[in-house]
């Protein structure tokens, strides 16, 4: 009686375990912001994206797709952003037509990649190329943004009810159709809403309505938010931000005109964004146009999601689920930090395809990002699909991504990664970070005995795996461990270097490095023109 009675709990609990097993593995895709760093989960487990970003002209036949799908898929890239353009899947009013996308994503599946979406609507760079030929003429529903002389721009306006609506109606078309055709799938993870807006020419819209409210008081929906905040705005906000301000001139002063067009572009983007997520509620985010060096707004977008204003977008539009850089310009790190706070995840949809495979160690060992993707992917020359990893930068820098992509994301969050990227023309020659009471100090590697720096630029990745074990992946530097005298007394020392790889959690030695390969012991080498990954264990003694 009583077996039987602990034979049916059995079961029982078996059902249950498995209801829980196909639910996990049935949810949607969607970030879990747990303490630590931000993740996307997939299929109920954290998922690394190792993206790549489509040209702007590569995505519009089906055709398209068989050629490129397959050559990115051999380049250790996991998911691909593809463009989904307005005019092409609403070429006649209300009717659309999603036959390509379905085809990109079939021949995604077949090839074992992902898909985020970049819905290109009412804006893409600023301008509105990509609205249908029905937008583009009849400037009358589909008002524009007017110029500080008077003329209609190439922009759509913010404040007109005529294109939020369209626009809407055919985000949330897309949304609907993605849930119907991929929802059980799941090779769409995420959906990028419009692409690097704001105004160019001045610094905001100067049409007779934008006119009018630009001197009417600052509404309370965005006062609000910004004083209970007050200790989270960027400085360059904060510094601007005068609250007793009557309208938005005197309310933001010189910035007045950025924050202006932001909390408007916001607002629109926000509710295009909520009406999407209630068809399907995949993560959805906005990315920015970053200021050149000097550049003023107008000559980069003026009001775009730049990190001085993510208060201001967050308050307008709480649909979003977080805000990215486009990051082509040098000071990689400066950017990608700036978007790494107040909880925002770090997710890169751009990037230089140059500095891609080096600035991916940044990213995922520093900034913690669940993402990273240069842009125009697809202008990798193709290689037979053996010499693939060895022939592409991306690919083999991407490889080690991949061998690392189980244990990644959770030590991202416990805080046990580490990462940095040195260029010759960086102002310190050297650089040091610091992990579980080491520090590891990265130089470009040199020739032996010309002492010649191999290559102009040099990345690593430091990830512990034990409490004096270390997976070091990289390119280009050599690395020497200290001790963290901050954290500890004693001498630190190199007890073993292994080069090799890791495949189904396993780690398999390929090489022991001594000797020349290691500086007699003194350090840890990643060598120029390849990437290694490579398992270090130290030790400590006492001083004396
Ligand atoms: C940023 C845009 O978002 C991309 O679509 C592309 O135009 C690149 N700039 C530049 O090639």
């Amino acid at each position: 009686m009583l077996r039987r009675a602990t034979r049916l709990i059995f079961l029982l609990l078996l059902g249950i375990l498995n209801d829980v097993a196909r639910l996990s593995a049935q949810e949607i895709p969607h970030l879990d912001r747990a303490t630590g760093s931000t993740q996307l989960i997939v299929g109920g487990k954290p998922f690394l994206i190792l993206g790549g970003e489509l040209g702007n002209s590569s995505a519009g036949t089906a055709a398209q797709a068989d050629e490129i799908l397959p050559r990115l898929a051999r380049l250790h890239i996991n998911t691909v952003l593809m463009p989904v353009a307005w005019e092409q899947v609403e070429p006649i009013e209300g009717k659309v037509d999603f036959t390509i996308l379905d085809h990109w994503i079939e021949q995604a599946r077949a090839q074992n990649l992902h898909l985020v979406l970049l819905w290109f609507g009412s804006w893409k760079n600023a301008v509105s190329s990509y609205t249908p030929e029905w937008v583009k003429k009849d400037p009358k529903r589909f008002a524009r943004a007017v110029s500080s002389d008077g003329h209609p721009l190439d922009i759509l306006s913010t404040f007109s009810k005529g294109n939020l609506n369209a626009d809407t109606r055919a985000f949330q078309a897309l949304m609907r159709h993605v849930k119907e055709f991929d929802s059980e799938r799941q090779t769409v993870l995420m959906v990028q809403v419009e692409n690097e807006v704001g105004i160019l020419g001045s610094g905001r819209d100067h049409s007779a309505e934008a006119d009018r409210l630009f001197s009417t008081p600052v509404p309370d929906a965005l006062m609000q938010p910004l004083r209970a905040h007050r200790d989270r705005l960027s400085p360059e906000l904060s510094r601007s931000w005068n609250e007793k301000g009557r309208n938005w001139q005197e309310a933001f002063g010189e910035r007045a005109s950025e924050v202006f067009m932001a909390w408007n572009y916001a607002r629109y983007i926000g509710e295009v964004a909520a009406a999407g997520k209630k068809e399907y509620s995949l993560p959805l985010f906005l990315n920015a146009q970053l200021p050149a060096p000097f550049e003023r707004a107008g000559e980069y977008p003026s009001g775009g999601p730049h990190p001085y204003f993510l208060e201001v977008y967050r308050a307008a539009a709480p649909t979003l689920d977080f805000f990215s850089p486009d990051i082509y310009w040098p000071n990689f790190e400066y950017w990608i930090e700036r978007y790494n706070e107040q909880g925002n995840p770090v997710f890169v949809p751009e990037a230089r395809l140059d500095s891609g495979p080096m600035n991916a160690f940044y990213a995922y060992g520093e900034a913690r990002a669940f993402g990273f993707s240069p842009f125009a992917v697809d202008s990798i020359p193709d290689v037979p699909a053996t010499l693939a990893a060895e022939k592409s930068p991306l690919a083999e820098s991407f490889s080690i991504f991949e061998q690392l992509a189980d244990i990644l994301p959770q030590a991202q969050r416990d805080g046990r990664t580490r990462g940095l990227v040195l260029h010759v023309t960086s102002p310190r020659p050297t650089q040091t970070v610091s992990l579980a009471g080491y520090l590891f100090t990265a130089t470009l590697a040199r020739s032996w005995p010309e002492r010649k720096i191999l290559q102009d630029d040099g990345a690593m990745i430091v990830v512990q795996t034990g409490s004096d074990e270390f997976l070091i992946g990289g390119s280009a530097l050599t690395v020497t461990v200290t001790k963290d005298v901050d954290l500890g007394d004693g001498i630190a020392g190199i007890e073993s270097v292994e080069e090799g790889s890791r495949n189904g959690g396993q780690w398999k030695t390929e090489r022991r490095l001594n000797g020349d390969q290691s500086n007699q012991g003194r350090n840890v080498s990643l060598p120029a023109h390849e990437f290694k990954l490579l398992r270090v264990k130290l030790y400590t003694i006492p001083q004396r």
